[in-house]
């Protein structure tokens, strides 16, 4: 089946997911939706986030998608079981692949997880990889200044190797060995974590392990694209197309020439 997978984010920071499937699954068509004119989601309550999350699955369905994938680690932690439950098509999120990758990369058990205030607080992550293991340990730090800096393109800059060493201090006395970038933009600052963390700590990104969830998905409902079908992909956001632009040629493999608007209230 031939129909594009509908990939969303609160803004930018999903691109580093929609890069992964492109990777992975090269012939599958994608429609992606930045909600730039409401971001960050991070700081807002889990009401809000069902709202916005339901308005872009719908906006996404109108464009024919025949499966949605939730780009956004906080509207996977706040929203997922209510948009599994109400909506027909697949969807999936960033939180169990993430605690899938996660398992696997751990061999002490002790995990950390970063992400945005609402991730955090939802504790999601945690719940997912005791699931797995109740044995698992996990130590948890919201680490909000990290998704501005990313998006000031401020990467290999002092003030983001003394904001790494500020938010992550203090999981060195708790010997994690893995560590989840739970939240789209921190797979762009893997270099100064990983320095800072040193080579014993794996960094998990939940995207790797969600294209290859999606691709599974896809075979299981037999929805993959043709093996010879010529990928298009879409953007759209709620406000700020320029800046979009700018930001998804520093993420993505392939050119972007054309970012459309959506009145993303409407749906
Ligand atoms: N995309 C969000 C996430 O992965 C980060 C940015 C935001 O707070 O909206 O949690």
């Amino acid at each position: 089946m031939n129909a594009p997978i509908g990939v969303f984010d609160s803004g930018v920071g999903g691109l580093t997911v929609a890069r992964e499937i492109m990777r992975q699954l090269p012939e599958e068509s994608m429609i992606y939706f930045g909600d730039t004119a409401r971001v960050p989601y991070g700081t807002k309550s889990k009401e809000t986030i069902i709202r916005y999350s339901r308005q872009i699955v719908n906006f996404l369905l109108s464009k024919g998608v025949k499966a949605v994938v939730v780009a956004c680690n906080t509207a996977s932690a706040l929203a997922m079981t209510e948009l599994q439950r109400e909506y027909v098509v697949p969807v999936i999120g960033m939180v169990q692949p993430g605690a899938v990758a996660a398992m696997r990369a751990t061999k002490n058990k002790n995990i950390g997880i970063i992400g945005t205030p609402g991730t955090i607080k939802s504790g999601q992550y945690g719940k997912y990889l005791r699931q797995l293991d109740p044995k698992v340990t996990v130590v948890t730090k919201a680490c909000p200044l990290f998704v501005p800096l990313v998006e000031e393109g401020l990467i290999d800059d002092r003030i983001t190797e003394d904001m790494v060493s500020r938010y992550l201090r203090e999981f060195r006395q708790y010997h994690i060995d893995s560590l989840i970038l739970g939240c789209t933009h921190y797979p762009l600052l893997i270099n100064p974590i990983q320095n800072f963390m040193g080579d014993q700590v794996t960094l998990v990104n939940p995207a790797y392990e969600a294209a290859k969830s999606l691709k599974q998905l896809l075979e299981e409902n037999d929805l993959c694209a043709e093996k010879d079908h010529t990928a298009k992909y879409e953007y759209y956001v709620s406000d700020m197309a320029d800046q979009f632009l700018t930001f998804a040629d520093r993420v993505l493999p392939c050119r972007v020439d054309k970012v459309q608007p959506v009145k993303i209230e409407n749906y």
